[in-house]
């Protein structure tokens, strides 16, 4: 019996001595029930007291207590150890070299589309003008219809056109944000404008997209004229290009602006006097515009004879072009870093 015991005492000591340090701890606890648990040899061991005479449990008591301090003690030693040595493990992979180059962050730039967008928008949010949005796919009759631009109309072939289905289409220009506003302002004064994407089925090259932008303007309200419109204008252009700047309106055309004018800024380049930026000219044409046409105000809820109002449209990369020199519309919509880098400071 005694032998026995110690056999399994030395067992025990031994499974406790061959654990390793970097067990896991679900196995060392099965091991510390498995030695001192309800099932172990030593809880067993206590149990076979009851048959015993005083003096026999005297003895057996004493020698299982002894080996049952053993049998703790050896298990609270590796225990120790096993905490010292996770301890010293995660110490060290968490040590830091400081010794070591630091991880560097370079700021990037912001496209120069954005800058400009943005810079338009703050002059404009300044004059009272609210900013909406409107949707890129557009049917038929927003994008034409409501601007005085019906089915056979032939200014439909100046907008060649990424159509989804026989009325619906990818829009050709902002200003059916135009209509889309009248009816929700139902027939109230209005004045906002929109940035937004618009495509056109041009072949890409350094000065088309068959996607890019534009900047909407409307403005409605009674006793609204062409002298509103040159002045709005001319304050818009002058924040945007300098106070020098001079502009000049030249009659055009729009089937949705009756009259309609194309706008043109003095060349900053020349300063007017001519130059291969201005073909000759002085002069750089930079957005159209007009007054609303009656017939677009009347298809969207106002009447014509109380209210009138002005519209234009900016196109925001030809501004962004023209303000930092930039050879290529393609490079807008690249995200390389060369070029974005280029505008860490320039603009607001
Ligand atoms: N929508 C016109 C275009 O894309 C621009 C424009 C807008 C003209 C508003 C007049 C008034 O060419």
């Amino acid at each position: 019996m005694d032998n026995n015991l110690d056999l399994q005492l030395n067992e025990a000591l031994k499974r406790i001595k061959e654990v390793k340090n970097d067990c896991l701890v679900k196995d060392f606890l099965d091991l510390k029930n498995d030695i001192l648990g309800k099932k172990s040899f030593i809880s067993e061991a206590y149990k076979t007291m009851k048959d015993l005479s005083n003096e026999e449990k005297k003895e057996l008591g004493a020698k299982l207590n002894n080996i049952k301090e053993q049998l703790n003690k050896a298990i609270l030693e590796k225990e120790n150890e096993i905490n010292k040595y996770q301890l010293e493990k995660k110490l060290s992979e968490e040590k830091i070299d400081i010794t070591l180059p630091g991880e560097t962050f370079t700021q990037g730039g912001v496209n120069p589309f954005f800058l400009v967008k943005n810079k338009i928008c703050d002059i404009f949010l300044n004059m009272g003008y609210e900013v909406v949005d409107g949707p890129e796919v557009e049917s038929d009759h927003y994008n034409f219809e409501l601007l005085n631009i019906p089915k056979d109309h032939p200014a439909r072939d100046m907008q060649d056109s990424f159509y989804i289905d026989e009325n619906t289409l990818l829009r050709t220009h902002t200003s059916p944000v135009q209509a889309r506003m009248m009816q929700l302002h139902q027939g109230k004064p209005l004045k906002m404008i929109c940035p937004g994407k618009t495509y056109r089925r041009d072949n890409d090259n350094a000065t088309h997209s068959h996607q890019f932008a534009q900047i909407e303007g409307l403005l409605i309200d009674k006793n609204i004229n062409l002298g509103h419109l040159k002045a709005t204008l001319e304050l818009f252009l002058k924040r945007l290009f300098g106070e020098e700047r001079k502009i000049r309106l030249r009659s055009s055309f729009f089937p949705f602006t009756e009259p309609s004018v194309e706008v043109d800024i003095s060349c900053f380049n020349c300063n007017g006097k001519g130059c291969s930026m201005c073909k000759g000219s002085g002069y750089i044409e930079v957005l159209g515009g007009g007054m609303v046409h009656p017939n677009v105000l009347k298809m969207n809820d106002y009447d014509p004879n109380q209210y009138s109002g002005f519209a234009f449209g900016v196109g925001i990369e030809r501004i962004a072009i023209l303000l930092y020199g930039i050879d290529d519309i393609r490079r807008f919509y690249t995200g390389d870093l060369k070029f974005i880098n280029q505008f860490h400071k320039k603009g607001e």
